[in-house]
């Protein structure tokens, strides 16, 4: 059966669509709250979240009003340093983590013309060390998630050719794995989310050509535990994110159907909070935006009906901004 027809059994829990929108659109209000407080540092992700959560399910002019949206937009302009870097907050150290974050949240909303491109092309290419490698900030740490970071963000202004892009693949290659997988730098151990970043590098460069699809596959579709639900190394808990993490690199990959996806899409739908909206990393935790959003996303790969902007593998926006864009569209398999 199709992915897509088992969304259709009786047996197969609703996606809440009004709820998770409704619950997107009280954690964009809730400035007073703790929760708030303890996620200051990297609110320019959590927007990025949440508004492309609710522009895969089609409801984002219903949940941010022009002023809304308004409000959102003067935020992220504020949280811009003077060296073309955005930090995770207003005043906060520039990230290219949270820059790719702002970046992600003008395409959204079909604004990139606030940006200072050069300003920020600058501060990317200036964090590209001599061996490919990229740091996050000017502090230093090298990970490979921040080279997916600054390449995406490059490739979404049109302006790769400011990096080398060679050596940043041939550095993601150094950090692959006898099992297939990749790790946040050199020796490390492979964890999913390292995948991504380094599966999307590469198809960003167009060196896929250093990934071995089927070993890597192997080891991406290990990842579901009985449950249904996807882990991001040997051994761990299933968590709704790597419902995002694993399958976006199947996806690259052209096999999402080594995994049972209906099994996958029933462990996201159980993370549901049904009354109050939002999904969580596991069943009956407490609901988040991160969760909600890679929940959806996920379902999204899955070709849920609900979902209904299908979203892109390598880019984590919806196709439909890449196309208006004007950004070849990754595989989808
Ligand atoms: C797991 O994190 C996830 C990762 C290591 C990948 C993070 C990727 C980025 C930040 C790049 C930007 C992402 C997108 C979608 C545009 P974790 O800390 O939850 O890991 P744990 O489960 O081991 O705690
Ligand atoms: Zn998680």
């Amino acid at each position: 059966m199709s992915a897509a027809k088992e969304f259709e059994l009786p047996s197969m829990p609703t996606l809440c669509v009004d709820e998770h929108c409704a619950f997107v659109a009280r954690a964009s209000e809730s400035a007073d709250t703790l929760e708030h407080a303890l996620t200051e540092h990297l609110r320019l992700s959590g927007i990025y979240w949440g508004v492309c959560a609710v522009y895969t399910l089609g409801r984002l002019d219903r949940t941010f009003d022009r002023a809304k949206k308004e409000e959102i937009l003067s935020y992220v302009d504020s949280c811009r340093n003077e060296n073309g870097s955005y930090g995770g907050g207003v005043g906060h150290d520039g990230h290219v983590l949270y820059t790719l974050s702002a970046v992600q949240i003008y395409a959204l909303f079909d604004e990139l013309s606030r940006i200072d491109v050069e300003a920020v092309v600058g501060f990317l290419s200036s964090m590209q060390l001599s061996n490919g490698s990229f740091q996050g900030d000017h502090w230093g740490e090298i990970d490979t998630r921040f080279t997916y970071c600054a390449l995406s963000a490059l490739r979404l202004l049109g302006r790769l050719d400011a990096v080398d892009v060679d050596k940043a693949c041939a550095y993601i290659n150094s950090c692959k794995n006898f099992d297939g997988g990749f790790g946040a730098e050199p020796g490390g151990e492979s964890h999913a989310g390292q995948v991504f970043t380094c599966v999307g590098a590469l198809a960003i460069g167009g060196r896929l050509d250093y990934v071995d699809g089927d070993l890597l596959g192997w080891w991406l579709a290990e990842r579901q535990v009985k449950v249904g639900g996807l882990n991001g190394r040997p051994e761990k808990l299933p968590d709704v994110c790597y419902s995002w993490w694993v399958l976006s690199s199947l996806s690259v990959l052209g096999k999402t159907h080594w995994i049972d996806r209906a099994a996958l899409a029933r462990f996201i739908l159980k993370c549901q909070d049904e009354k109050s909206g939002g999904i969580s990393d596991r069943p009956d935790d407490e609901p988040d935006v991160y969760h909600t959003f890679f929940g959806i996303a996920g379902l999204a790969l899955m070709g849920h009906p609900a979902v209904v902007e299908p979203i892109d593998p390598v880019f984590a926006l919806p196709k439909s901004v890449l196309r208006r864009m004007g950004i070849e569209l990754s595989g989808t398999g």
